[in-house]
């Protein structure tokens, strides 16, 4: 196939998200509307990416950054040929041109294949779609044979042609060489004055090149986001094609409506997803998964038959098979969890890999540690990691026992099969099959008398 080259249309301000932020910066599913359009330019083999901006040219280029190939300005927004017209000296000669648009953050991959094989070189290509309410759109105008001849803007628009359902998306595809010579042809002399770029099809008809048209699979590729309503409906749209994939491909969800995707998920199969759950980054479940409501799991790898509990948080961790983890539990970047692990509910974890069928069940801190196999760690464990200026570490050998509401004191050992009585606050490593204690001895008062009320 031909070279590509892909403008990608981002000068707009949005002047009705009513934000200081560029519209293109603008998220769904966590990432930037333009980084999803250059997400599926990418998928074109050979392509070359050429963002225009704009409105926060400077913030959209700093955001954005290495993931198009070139940035050029618009300095005053005249029009989309205008933009076009900008980013001209970046297109390469004998190439197909691609018009994307940065806040149409929906467009697939499969659609622009389709558009990119099917229009040969003697003809050009363009996305329309048929919408039961189009107003604000440009109407395709075709002729007696049914062919394209014209796109009219709804400004510019006859009562007759405004009846017209077929709009134009905006997308489009052209030789490099018909660019060059039809783009100086457009004028401003319109409703709007400024310089179309759905100009360029009267002009390829007067040249006698065929417009060929193609549809999108679904309406949502090609809506725009022009406030913060419509962001959030095309969020939900693409949140729901997620959950449709998710659950093809065998895993079951409580409510597909209550389910976010904010990166890439890969999955095994026979997982089970209670509703609200968040999952951002690159996340990786096992098999029989379950997830209990509310969890949010981000750049972690989680083994076959975990449980996790309802509102738990996973960040940048990894978790071994059959692990429970749970309600209200935290792993922080750094945890590494075996097999058989049990990390219960209000524990946070950092930094800590916890040997297999270790168990933190309550309420503890651990940070900065390891743990060997088979520990148990009572409720109110905490791990002093800190000093107020550096982080030291805690080491607990396999089979060792920490007593509940135990302070242990970093750098420190707790060596293997130790014990540690409940209420220590250990600052010396411990000795290997012995009972470490460390906390004021208790005494009986006898006759001791209970205070008394006064007056
Ligand atoms: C455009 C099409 C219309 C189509 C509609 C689809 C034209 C003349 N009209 O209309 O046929 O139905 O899109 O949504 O092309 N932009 C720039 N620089 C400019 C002007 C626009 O970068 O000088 C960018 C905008 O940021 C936006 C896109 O181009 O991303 C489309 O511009 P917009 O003003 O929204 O055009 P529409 O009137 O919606
Ligand atoms: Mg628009």
């Amino acid at each position: 196939m031909k070279k590509t080259d892909i403008i990608i249309l981002a000068a707009g301000k949005g002047t009705r998200m009513q934000s200081r932020l560029p519209k293109v910066l603008h998220k769904l599913a966590g990432q930037p509307l333009l980084s999803h359009v250059l997400t599926a330019a990418k998928t074109v083999n050979n392509a070359k990416s050429v963002v225009v901006t704009g409105f926060g040219a400077d913030q959209v280029e700093s955001t954005i950054a290495n993931a198009a190939d070139v940035f050029v300005a618009q300095p005053e927004q005249l029009g989309t040929a205008h933009a076009v017209q900008c980013a001209l000296p970046h297109i390469r000669e004998n190439a197909k041109v691609l018009i994307l648009y940065g806040d149409v953050p929906l467009i697939a991959p499969e659609t622009i294949a389709n558009m990119l094989e099917t229009v040969t070189s003697d003809q050009m290509g363009l996305l329309t779609v048929t919408l039961d309410d189009p107003t604000g759109y440009g109407r395709i105008i075709r002729d007696a044979d049914n062919n394209i001849s014209a796109i009219v803007e709804q400004k510019d628009a006859s009562p007759e042609q405004l009846q017209v359902s077929e709009v134009n998306t905006g997308v489009m595809a052209l030789d490099s060489e018909q660019l060059m010579r039809w783009l100086p042809q457009i004028d401003n002399k319109n409703a709007q004055g400024e310089y179309y770029l759905t100009d360029l099809i009267a002009i390829a008809r007067a040249a006698s090149v065929t417009v060929k048209s193609i549809q999108p699979k679904s309406p949502e590729e090609v809506e725009g986001v022009n406030n913060r309503v419509q962001l959030s409906q095309l969020e939900r749209a693409h949140q729901r094609e997620n959950a449709q994939k998710l659950m093809e491909s065998g895993t079951s969800l409580a409510d597909p409506e209550r389910f976010d995707q904010r990166g890439d998920l890969n999955v095994g199969t026979d997982n089970f997803i209670d509703v609200n759950c968040i999952f951002e980054g690159t996340v990786k479940l096992g098999s029989n998964v379950t997830i209990g409501p509310n969890c949010q799991i981000i750049n972690s790898a989680i083994g076959d038959g975990v449980e996790i509990k309802a509102n738990t948080i996973i960040e940048d961790s990894v978790v071994g098979d059959n692990a429970v983890l749970g309600p209200f539990a935290r792993l922080r970047p750094g945890t590494e969890l075996a097999d058989n692990t049990k990390i219960g509910n209000f524990v946070e974890t950092k930094k800590a890999k916890v040997g297999k069928g270790s168990k933190i069940n309550h309420l503890s801190y651990v940070g900065d540690a390891e743990l060997g196999e088979g520990v148990n760690v009572g409720a109110g464990t905490i791990t002093c990691n800190y000093d107020g200026a550096n982080k030291f570490k805690t080491i607990i050998g396999n089979n060792s026992f920490v007593g509940s509401n135990s302070t242990l004191v970093a750098p420190v050992k707790v060596s293997d099969n130790s014990f540690v009585g409940a209420g220590s606050t250990i600052t010396k490593d411990t000795e290997e099959n012995s009972l470490a204690i460390a906390r004021a001895k208790q005494r009986n008062i006898e006759g001791w008398k209970r205070p008394t009320k006064k007056g």
